[in-house]
């Protein structure tokens, strides 16, 4: 009974220990992909039937069925082979390059377009930051059966030039803080690269496209800390992730370990002192003849205190 309880601290000591890692790499992937690609499948089939003429080169817009009002979508046919040639000068917010090729290859195909509107954060959760703008999707499908539904998704990519989202209008960001874009794939993983001339993001591929801030702003490190040549060396945001997550990784491993030791020899000290504190009371009693108060039980609880911890808030937040 005694040993269970002290695993159980142990336990819960360690998961909360580690708890900030595992946080960290949530914030590069959106685990509860699910829902967002089931959302994909019923907005991909509302903008088929959106489709009057199966006229290629020209946008349609879709309704969406009652319960996703807020979200828009449209549906654009293309020739593959126009596509590559000529590319899209505007699609909605995107303009897409010359030099477009699709896996596998189809004679045509659809680009179909979402904007989530308010339902962005409920789709693409990202905890750790805010939403400036909506998030705007851009899928490819097969356009050769317009009244094919559940369509599997074709891969895309910009050969040439990068595709460009122009948002258009973006929430002021707040000040001190740094405006990024965000790309999240089909598999829910997400990419952060700079905006461009304010409203623009550039992208090689399909997904899902938004302006986020990180919603509490990292403090700037202290220079003592950080030499100027290392902080330039940290610069690429691919080494930057690696190396911060291991410091970080080592850091609560480190500090777990201390605090497992810290842990033992409290619980050491404990037993130590209920057993003094039982020996002198027997001694007590045995001189005195007082009655034995045993109260000692509840002493055990002191560790479960040190590991209650505030839940992480999500903040991620889009207010047209
Ligand atoms: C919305 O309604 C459509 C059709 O009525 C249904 O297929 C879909 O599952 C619903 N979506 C949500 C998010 O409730
Ligand atoms: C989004 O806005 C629409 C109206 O434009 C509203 O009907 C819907 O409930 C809102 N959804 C959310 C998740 O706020
Ligand atoms: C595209 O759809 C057509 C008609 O349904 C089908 O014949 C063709 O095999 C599909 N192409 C791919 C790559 O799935
Ligand atoms: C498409 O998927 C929906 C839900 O996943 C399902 O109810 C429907 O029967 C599917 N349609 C076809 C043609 O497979
Ligand atoms: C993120 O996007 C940039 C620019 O498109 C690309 O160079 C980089 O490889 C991407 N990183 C990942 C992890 O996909």
């Amino acid at each position: 009974m005694e040993l269970q309880f002290h695993t159980l601290t142990i336990l819960i000591l360690i998961i909360t220990l580690l708890w900030p890692l595992v946080e960290s790499q949530s914030l590069r992937n959106i685990p509860e992909i699910g829902p967002a690609r089931v959302l994909d499948a019923i907005l991909q089939n509302y903008a088929y039937r959106a489709f009057v003429t199966p006229k290629t080169g020209v946008s349609f817009d879709g309704i969406v069925p009652r319960n996703l009002t807020g979200v828009q979508i449209s549906a654009l046919r293309l020739r593959s082979g126009s596509l590559f040639t000529r590319g899209v000068p505007k699609y909605r917010e995107f303009k897409l390059p010359i030099g477009i090729i699709e896996e596998p290859y189809v004679e045509r195909l659809v680009l179909v377009y979402q904007n989530l509107g308010n339902r962005s954060k409920v789709y693409y959760p990202l905890p750790g930051y805010k939403y400036l703008a909506p998030v705007l999707g851009l899928l490819a499908y097969n356009g050769s059966d317009l009244s094919a539904e559940n369509q599997t998704n074709l891969e895309i990519e910009a050969s040439g030039d990068p595709i460009s989202i122009d948002f258009g209008s973006v929430r002021p960001a707040p000040d001190g803080s740094n405006p990024l874009c965000v790309w999240v794939n089909l598999h829910g993983e997400v990419n952060f690269t700079n905006v461009v001339s304010g409203t623009r993001c550039l992208a090689f591929k399909q997904g899902h496209f938004s302006i986020v801030v990180k919603s509490k702003p990292i403090p700037p490190p202290a220079p003592s800390l950080v030499p100027p040549a290392a902080s330039e060396a940290l610069k690429p945001d691919k080494t930057n992730g690696i190396d911060s997550r291991v410091w970080v990784f080592v850091f609560y491993v480190a500090g777990g370990c201390v605090l497992l030791v810290l842990l033992a020899v409290l619980v050491l000290w404990i037993r130590g002192y209920k057993k003094r504190r039982k020996t002198h009371k027997m001694e007590q009693a045995a001189e005195g003849g007082e009655p034995l108060h045993m109260t000692m039980i509840g002493s055990m609880k002191a560790p479960t205190a040190m590991v209650t911890r505030t839940q992480p808030t999500l903040e991620t937040e889009y207010v047209p």
